[in-house]
Formats: structure tokens, sequence, C-alpha cells
């Protein structure tokens, strides 16, 4: 069974797939619609008419509401079934009424909240500094579908030694594994709510991307960064730069991204990136060419390694079910996965008490015909 921190943000799609037809996503074991209203404003509620159980994505928005295409009950950004036009004053049905999840836009990304909706405050998301700062940064997106559980990518993520070994692009093919693991520096910090993993690695060339995209010579010594930080349940702030040594950091190639990684089931999920470059910002081809190098990185080398590790896995989606020896590079996954962890206890132990607060009002079970 998938289990999740619910209050808390999560990607459901990019700004631009919600456009002028609604989008159908499974998201968090949910089959969920998303559209947007006339007023610009999105929603997300859930796929699946109460009636007999149309998909509300098949049919038409009429103004600010979703109407299913079977009989045309209309639902509103609330989850409320709004217009029955078998009821002589078509007016509203409330036992057809849905789930609807809280929704907000920033970055881009539509992010809904699966917890208690009176606690999803724009404020729970974190703020990503390089996505605060469009006229420093051209930007490119991606989504990809990965065949492994959500926290088999934060873990990936959080422990980047293994780039070393299937990612050799981004040395230029100029180092051994043991050259880039022994220059690389690594120290764990555990903040309130997050975790930062500070990655430097000092005296090799650059990355081939840097290289062969930004004109920097592969064989002059750089500080690389690639600083990790984690906020729960799969938001990770990356920094990305090099510089050259005896240089100041601000001088260097930077490219920042933001990774999130949201449920689409158990076994399967959402991987969202975004990435910042502050180097030829306005050339189309340069876009084409990072979307590129990071389908290689992430969609067919991290993809398939986490699909493998996923399959071996069997039907276990916790990894530590199955007690798997730790390495030190694993220092920043393994306390991800506590804090998360711990997270979710207290929420299910609060949930499991008296007086706890519900989701959106669900339909009531037996409908009422008119
Ligand atoms: S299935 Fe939606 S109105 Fe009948
Ligand atoms: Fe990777």
């Amino acid at each position: 069974m998938l289990s999740i921190l619910k209050n808390a943000w999560y990607a459901a799609a990019y700004s631009h797939e919600v456009e002028a037809e609604p989008l159908a996503r499974t998201l968090i074991d949910q089959n969920a619609v998303l559209f947007r209203g006339e007023d610009g404003a999105v929603g997300m509620i859930v796929n699946r008419c109460p009636h007999r159980f149309a998909p509300l994505s098949a049919g038409k928005q009429i103004g600010d509401t979703l109407e299913c295409p079977y009989h045309g009950l209309r639902f509103n950004r609330s989850g409320h079934c709004v217009f029955n036009p078998h009821a002589k004053n078509k007016g509203p049905l409330r036992a057809a009424d849905i789930k609807a999840w809280p929704v907000m836009e920033r970055y881009g990304i539509v992010w809904f909240w699966p917890g208690d909706p009176h606690r999803a405050t724009p404020e729970a998301l974190p703020r990503v500094d390089f996505l605060e700062k469009p006229e420093e940064y051209a930007l490119v997106r991606g989504l990809l579908h990965v065949r492994g559980h959500y926290e088999l990518v934060v873990d990936n993520l959080l422990d980047l030694s293994h780039a070393a070994f299937i990612h050799p692009q981004f040395s230029g093919g100029n180092y051994t594994a043991e050259q880039l693991l022994a220059a690389t520096s690594q120290r764990l910090e555990r903040r309130e709510g997050s975790i930062v993993n500070h990655r430097l690695r000092s005296g090799l060339g650059p990355s081939s991307a840097h290289v062969n995209l930004f004109g920097m010579d592969a064989a002059t010594p750089v500080h690389t960064d690639t600083t990790m930080t984690w906020y729960p349940p799969a938001f990770l702030d990356f920094a990305v730069g090099s510089w050259e040594v005896g240089q100041e950091r601000e001088t260097g190639v930077h490219i920042p991204q933001l990774h999130f990684i949201t449920p689409e089931t158990e076994f399967t999920s959402h991987y969202f990136f975004v990435n910042g470059r502050n180097r030829r910002q306005n050339e189309p081809e340069v876009d084409k060419a990072m979307l590129d190098f990071f389908d290689l990185a992430f969609g067919r080398q991290d993809e398939p390694m986490i699909e493998m590790v996923q399959r071996n896995m069997g039907t276990v989606s916790d990894i530590n079910e199955l007690d798997p020896i730790l390495l030190p590079t694993d220092a920043a996954p393994v306390s991800a996965r506590r804090m998360l962890a711990a997270m979710i206890a207290a929420e299910q132990a609060a949930d499991a008490g008296p007086g706890t607060a519900g989701d959106n009002p669900a339909r009531a079970d037996s409908p009422a015909l008119s």
C-alpha cells in the first residue's frame, strides 16, 4: 500500500499541461482530473463521476465547471455538483459532490495537497532561490515516468556517488570513478524540516556539459558544487555549478535544478525536473541540448537503474524491509527516509486520534434522485 505524507504539497502537472483540455493523471494512487476555469484558476477533482463512473476528463469544460460526458452533471473546482440537467431547477446535487484537492501554482507547476485543506498554505512549499530570479536563469522543464517507488528516486538524488558509475559523460570520460570519488568531499547537515547534503569536488576539470555547452576549459581545475537540499516528502533543490579554483563562486557556470517526485502508485512515480542556467539564456538550441543531456542522465541512465532495483525488490516498496547494507554515502538518503518516516508516523497517529481534520466532503452514499 502506498504510504505518504499527506500534509505537504505535491507536483501534479506543469501549468502548461493544464490549458484548454482537462488533464487526467493518476496521482498518489488516485485518478484525478485537472482543469482550468474561465478565470484561469486550476482545479483538481476525482476523475470519476459518482453517477455511472464516467471519466470526467472526457467531458467538456463549461465556464468554471467540468461537464460529465455521459449524462451531463457538472462539477466545479471544489468538487461540488453544481448543475444537474435532469432536475427541474437544474440546481446543485449535493449527493453527487466529489473529492477535490487544494491546488496552487508556483514555479510553472500545479501543486496539490492531499491532507487537511486548512493546512494547505502557500508558505508550506519551500522557496527555490533560482526560480525566484527569472531574469538570471533560462529554464527547461522535463517530466519522466519512473517504474519505481518514489523514495528510490529520492535515494538516487541524495546519493550522487552513483554518478561516477552510471553517468560517465558527466566527466567527459576524463577521470576514473575512483578519481572522481577521491576528489569529492561530502558533509551532511540536518536542519529543522530539511536535510542538506553538501558536496564539493575540487581540483579536477568541469563536467562535460560545462565544457561542451558553456565553453569551460576541460583541463582547468575547478570546484564543482553538487549540493542537494531535500525537503519532505520529495522536494530537492539541487545546486549544480563549476567555477575555477581561485575564483569566486559567482564567476562560474551554474545549472541549478528543482527535482520533485510525486508517487503515481506504490511502484511508479512522476519525476518533475526544472533546470536553470546562467549562461546562453536566450538560445533555443541550448535548451534542446540541455534537455537531451538530462534525458540521457535521468531518463536513460537513472530511470532504468531504479526500475531494475524495484524489480529486484519485487512487491516490496520500502527498501529497509529488505535490510540493505549501508555505505558512508548513504547517510543523506537514510537520514531523509528517517525524517519522512517519523513525519508520516506522527500524521497517522494524529489521524487515528479522535476529532481529526478530514478531507473535503465526500459524496453521500445514496444518490438523491430528482
Ligand atoms: S456518469 Fe456522469 S452524469 Fe452519468
Ligand atoms: Fe543520476
